[in-house]
Order: C-alpha cells, then sequence, then structure tokens
C-alpha cells in the first residue's frame, strides 16, 4: 500500500481488513438499523476473539488470588500470570521482566510515573516541559505534582511539536477521508495538512452545528465518533472551539465506513438546513 497526499510516500504490506474483521465479533452488529461503523477507537478499540476467549479462560478455568495464595491451584494463576508479564518483556524487547507493570489505562500508568517517579525526581525548580495536545491523563498530574514540589510546567505549542509515528492502514484511511472532507462546504478539518505529520485520526467541525448534535444525527446513521474536548481543554483553548466531532480510526475500519462517515455529514447538514 503506497499513500501520498503531501509530503513523503508511506509503504507497507496492505492489510486483510476483512480477514481481520472476523476476529472482532463486536463488528458484525448492526444498530439502529444500520450496520456499525465505529469509529471512537482512539477512546476504546475493540478486542479480537482471541482477547475474549483468553479472558474468558481465566475466569473459567484459573482465577484466584495471585502471589499470596498457599495453595497450588493459587500457584498455577501466579505462574501463568507472571509467564505473561515475561512474554510482554520479550515482545517489547524490555531488558528485564521487572520493568513491566500491569496497570488498567494510560491514566493509571501516567499518574504512577508522576506520582512514584516524579516526587522522587523532580524538585522545586525543576522545569516539565509538556505539550498543548496532551490528554488531561498526561497533563493533570503533572501539574499537581508541580504544584506540590514547587516546580514550573512549560508548555510547547502546536507548531513546534513533531509527531512520530507510522500507521500505514489507518493513514490510508485518513488519506481516503480529507480530501473528501475538504469537498463540503461549512467542514473545518483540524490538525496537520500534510499527511506525513498525521495519526489515524481526523477531528472536524461542522460549520453551525454542535459537534454534540453531529454525533447525535451520526449515531442515527450506525456511525460511532466521539465529540467533545476529548479531555484536552488546552487544546480547544488553542485551537479557538469549545469541542470537536472525532473519528479515530484503527485496523479493521474501511473505506466503505469512511465513506459512511462522509454521508453521515451530508445528512447532518441536511437536518440542520445547512
Ligand atoms: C489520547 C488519549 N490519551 C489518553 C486517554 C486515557 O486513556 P485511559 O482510558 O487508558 O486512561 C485517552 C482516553 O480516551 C485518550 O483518548
Amino acid at each position: 500500500m503506497a499513500v501520498t497526499l503531501k509530503g513523503p510516500t508511506v509503504k507497507s504490506a496492505p492489510l486483510d481488513v476483512a480477514r481481520i474483521r472476523k476476529d472482532f465479533p463486536i463488528l458484525a452488529q448492526t444498530v439502529r438499523g444500520k450496520p456499525l461503523v465505529y469509529l471512537d477507537n482512539a477512546a476504546t478499540s475493540q478486542k479480537p476473539r482471541q482477547v475474549i476467549d483468553a479472558m474468558s479462560q481465566v475466569f473459567e478455568e484459573h482465577n484466584a488470588n495471585i502471589h499470596r495464595g498457599v495453595y497450588e491451584f493459587s500457584e498455577r494463576t501466579t505462574a501463568l500470570f507472571e509467564e505473561a508479564r515475561a512474554k510482554v518483556a520479550r515482545f517489547i524487547n524490555a531488558p528485564s521482566e521487572r520493568e513491566i507493570i500491569f496497570v488498567r489505562n494510560a491514566t493509571e500508568a501516567l499518574n504512577l510515573v508522576a506520582y512514584a517517579w516524579g516526587r522522587d525526581n523532580i524538585k522545586r525548580g525543576d522545569r516539565i516541559v509538556t505539550t498543548v495536545l496532551e490528554h488531561h491523563s498526561d497533563f493533570v498530574p503533572w501539574q499537581q505534582l508541580a504544584t506540590e514540589v514547587g516546580a514550573e510546567i512549560a508548555v510547547v505549542d502546536i507548531d513546534d511539536v513533531g509527531v512520530a509515528k507510522i500507521h500505514a492502514h489507518e493513514l490510508s484511511l485518513v488519506a481516503y477521508l480529507l480530501p473528501r472532507l475538504q469537498e463540503i462546504p461549512g467542514v473545518t478539518v483540524y490538525g496537520p495538512k500534510d499527511l506525513e505529520s498525521r495519526v489515524g485520526v481526523v477531528s472536524f467541525n461542522i460549520e453551525g452545528i454542535h459537534p454534540h448534535d453531529v454525533a447525535t444525527i451520526f449515531d442515527r446513521e450506525g456511525v460511532c465518533v466521539r465529540a467533545g474536548h476529548h479531555c484536552n481543554q488546552p487544546l480547544m483553548t488553542r485551537l479557538g472551539v469549545p469541542a470537536t466531532t472525532r473519528a479515530s480510526m484503527y485496523l479493521y475500519n474501511t473505506t466503505d465506513e469512511m465513506d459512511a462517515l462522509v454521508g453521515a455529514i451530508h445528512t447532518a447538514k441536511k437536518v440542520f438546513g445547512i
């Protein structure tokens, strides 16, 4: 697959999206009589059958208190738990499995780093550098730590932030979607103009319609997107908008779903007489 919009070409082997989708049973559903078009992956991504089965297997066969049980059944569970830690360490090439700490989510991980590492290492007068693009989960803990220890927060603005990533499938969907959005009068797309600097997320607004209304009308078309400040009020303030509508893509999304999104925008405009 080669993605060209503006800037360098992004190459990768094409994904067999039809096959990948078969691993995600949830995607076969309809909502409101329409095929489910799930474009809220930045907030919650869907789980493949392999993950669902592994989780069921734990509860059906292995659930017990790990590390502290003195009976063989609990010891087996502890061994499986530690095997998973070793497997993750190998997968991400960590020098030691002791570096692998399981947490519930990004918010818990970032709070842990800010408070456990931060309280030990950040001192009065230190400067914590963050960016205007950070989710609250990577902003608020640092802000609170700075207040607590007397450090300073420096916020890097959008123009100075470089983006390091390449997810070719999601970018190919963005490359497909962006020109279509740009053709629709009244649609403002946020973020860099060149594909090279983008990730698999497209935030936009339709002039005259609040993003919450946009998402509600999209819902009637089976299209699930996120509307609001996306837990990033500094960026909303910087962009001068109260909220945006956000479509976030993943490896199971398709160009047909991008067409459904574009169709939903036309429906929203029609409903509002715009
Ligand atoms: C960009 C971004 N960062 C962080 C988070 C927080 O993630 P978690 O739910 O894993 O704490 C979210 C959640 O929506 C997010 O969209």
